[in-house]
């Protein structure tokens, strides 16, 4: 029987230790600010901003939110930003994505100052990551190499097999895991024999985007399986990328869906907030 990794009972252990940094941060005067841009009505966005505005208020992280109509165009979020970068009291900018279809999305990455990129999306901040000198991780590779520490998991020399190459979890996540020193292996939909390469993973990491897509015979026996995938099933139902209770009789660790990965994800950002703030505050760890 496979440990169940437990992502909300990490995050809350997260959650409190920055509750007490942040109370002590404030009594020093530096007051970590999170600005969060939603353009338009995506319903999955308002969902995700509203609990990301949450999780500040719980942590007492300052947390703004520009709301933009859905007809915005390119040049006006570009002000904004530009706003943001110049305003001395934020210490974090974050543009929820999909921006819609005639806002030119990489002119607004590119446009965050690096040192308030606490997504780790603009290519000053890719590249540091690639160097392996990062100040902040992306979120959701940094909420998945978060739970593997936690739960003990040794990650030098093993093979780290990741599926799906997405820029925000699949291409960073092989940075994190290479710069931890694993052997890893970025596999995608061009991949041949994909069973055979997922079979030799010690960790394997599913962020396909596909329900159902990883099957118990894709898993190696006593493997470490991280299921980031948030998907719906044909009933509404949430599920993630592997076949869970297939999955689950092989592996010696598993992600859930719901519970596993997912919650980490904010809090990760919420570290990013305060780091970000720390770092321009000269603020020592
Ligand atoms: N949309 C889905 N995930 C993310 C994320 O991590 N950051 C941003 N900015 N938008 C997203």
């Amino acid at each position: 029987m496979a440990v169940i990794i437990d992502g909300k009972k990490v995050r809350n252990e997260i959650i409190a230790q920055m509750k007490t940094e942040v109370s002590e941060l404030n009594s020093k005067g530096v007051y970590p600010c999170l600005c969060v841009i939603i353009v338009g009505n995506d319903p999955a966005s308002r969902v995700y901003v509203n609990n990301k505005k949450k999780a500040c208020e719980e942590i007492g992280i300052i947390s703004r939110e520009y709301a933009l109509p859905e007809e915005t165009e390119t040049e006006e979020l570009l002000s904004l930003i530009d706003e943001l970068n110049a305003d001395d009291a934020v210490s974090g900018i974050l543009c929820q994505m999909p921006v819609p279809g005639q806002i030119n999305s990489r002119a607004v990455l590119e446009r965050i100052d690096p040192s308030k990129d606490v997504d780790c999306f603009h290519p000053f901040n890719v590249g540091k990551l690639v160097r392996g000198d990062n100040v902040m991780r992306p979120c959701t590779p940094a909420g998945v190499e978060t739970l593997l520490d936690c739960y003990g998991v040794e990650i030098e020399g093993k093979s780290c097999v990741i599926i799906g190459r997405s820029e925000i979890v699949g291409k960073p996540m092989s940075l994190l895991m290479t710069n931890r020193n694993a052997t890893v292996t970025l596999c995608h939909s061009k991949t041949e024999n994909l069973k055979d390469v997922t079979s030799r993973a010690d960790i394997l990491v599913a962020s396909v985007g596909k329900p159902r897509f990883v099957t118990g015979d894709m898993v190696k026996e006593g493997a470490v399986v991280i299921d980031v995938g948030i998907n719906r099933d044909e009933n509404g139902k949430l599920c993630g990328d592997c076949i869970f209770d297939e999955c689950e009789k092989k592996a010696s660790m598993i992600t859930p869906v719901p519970g596993g990965v997912g919650p980490m994800t904010i809090s990760m950002l919420m570290r990013n907030t305060i780091t970000a703030e720390k770092v321009r505050r000269n603020v020592a760890d």
